[in-house]
């Protein structure tokens, strides 16, 4: 496969560190790559009066595909968050959160037997999250009507609600996953959630192979932390989705280890979810496994899917066998010793199982 050229946010606090391995890594699977590298967050706001120049969403829009690290908007300096402008601006309209869990990193579900609050299948957990991204409560449109009293408009249209499912439904059919799950509150704010899951039963009407279930969002709630694989892909709308991603990801270990994508019509972004974390930014601590994986749903993204499964085994084979672990996981690896490690099984022979038959 020829060179790709993709655009490269390195962001704010840990984004350089953990970018730089991530290059590393995946210049090391054999990817070939030309970094364009954008800045943007707070660091580029002291030099240039804006936290996201125009080039940066120039660059996106050419290559049509970022890999994105965290970014800092400086609070109460007027600055919009960046992480939204772009989502607004390339109209990213689905986030894309798949949470699996990495061996020996422990879930609620490892210890216990099936029945008693565990797991068929040992605890591993395996399910997506795909978030309407583009309306819903996170309008930004509030005012004060009277004094004492504010109001917050929530909008959902059919068109948007309408193309986050197929996303949801498309998305369950090309990576083999049985079942939708719809999450609403129709029950109360029947007509916007009333819209939107008329819409979900719209798409699955025209997924037949894919089975739907309907679910209010408490109920999904609870259901995530008792029996998360049996929801499979879970679509929902903006605020729900951005509360659930966050507890999906706190089942399999938090958030330095879930990858996150943005993906639209034109475009699509890949990033880390968590933050610059200041508490650790330079040392060379950083845990670069959420990125990494990002980089691994961004590699499918581009047809890359033989260096894309080549990371994967190598970085779950690190936590499998113990080799490196960052200090977020109890560990005392430096950034460089976990890239390392990754680098290292990478180039070791797979398993005879693996092996294309000569
Ligand atoms: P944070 O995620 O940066 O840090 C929370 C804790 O997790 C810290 O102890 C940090 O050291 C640790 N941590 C996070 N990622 C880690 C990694 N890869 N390896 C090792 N440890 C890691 O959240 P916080 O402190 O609330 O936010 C800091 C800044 O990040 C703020 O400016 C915020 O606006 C920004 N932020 C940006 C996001 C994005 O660009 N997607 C998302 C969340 C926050």
């Amino acid at each position: 496969m020829g060179k790709h050229v993709v655009t490269l946010i390195p962001g704010d606090g840990i984004g350089p560190e953990v970018c730089a391995a991530v290059q590393e890594i995946v210049a090391a699977a054999g990817v070939e790559i030309e970094w364009e590298v954008q800045e943007a967050g707070a660091a580029v706001a002291e030099k240039r009066g804006t936290t996201l120049p125009d080039e940066v969403l120039e660059s996106v829009r050419r290559n049509k595909v970022a890999l994105k690290g965290p970014i800092g908007t400086p609070i109460g300096k007027g600055f919009r968050s960046v992480n939204v402008q772009i989502r607004q601006d390339l109209d990213l309209f689905a986030s894309l959160r798949p949470v699996k869990s990495l061996p020996g990193i422990a879930t609620p579900f490892t210890a216990a037997p099936p029945g008693r609050g565990g797991m068929p299948g040992g605890g591993a957990v395996d399910l997506v999250i795909v978030r309407e991204n583009t309306e819903g409560m996170y309008t930004g449109i509030e005012h004060e009507i009277v004094p004492g009293v504010r109001e917050a408009v929530k909008i959902v249209t059919e068109t948007a609600s309408t193309r986050i499912c197929e996303f949801a439904f498309d998305y369950a059919e090309k990576m083999g996953y049985p079942r939708v799950t719809v999450v609403h509150k129709a029950n109360i704010m029947k007509k916007t959630d009333g819209l939107f899951l008329e819409c979900g039963r719209a798409a699955a009407r025209r997924h037949p192979r894919i089975e739907m279930v309907e679910m209010i969002v408490d109920a999904c709630a609870m259901n995530m932390v008792r029996n998360p694989n049996r929801l499979a892909v879970v679509v929902t709308l903006n605020l729900y989705g951005d509360i659930l991603s966050d507890l999906a990801a706190g089942l399999v270990g938090g958030l330095g280890i879930v990858p996150g994508a943005n993906i639209g019509k034109d475009a699509a972004v890949f990033e880390a979810v968590h933050g610059s974390a200041p508490d650790i930014a330079g040392k060379g601590l950083a845990n670069p496994t959420a990125l990494l994986q990002s980089a691994v749903m961004m590699l499918d993204h581009i047809g890359e899917h033989t260096c894309a499964r080549k990371i994967e085994r190598a970085l779950r084979d690190v936590y499998e066998r113990d080799l490196a672990r960052t200090g977020d996981l109890g560990g005392r690896s430096t950034t460089r010793e976990f890239t390392e490690a990754i680098k290292l099984l990478m180039n070791e022979a797979p398993p005879p199982s693996l092996r294309t038959p000569a």
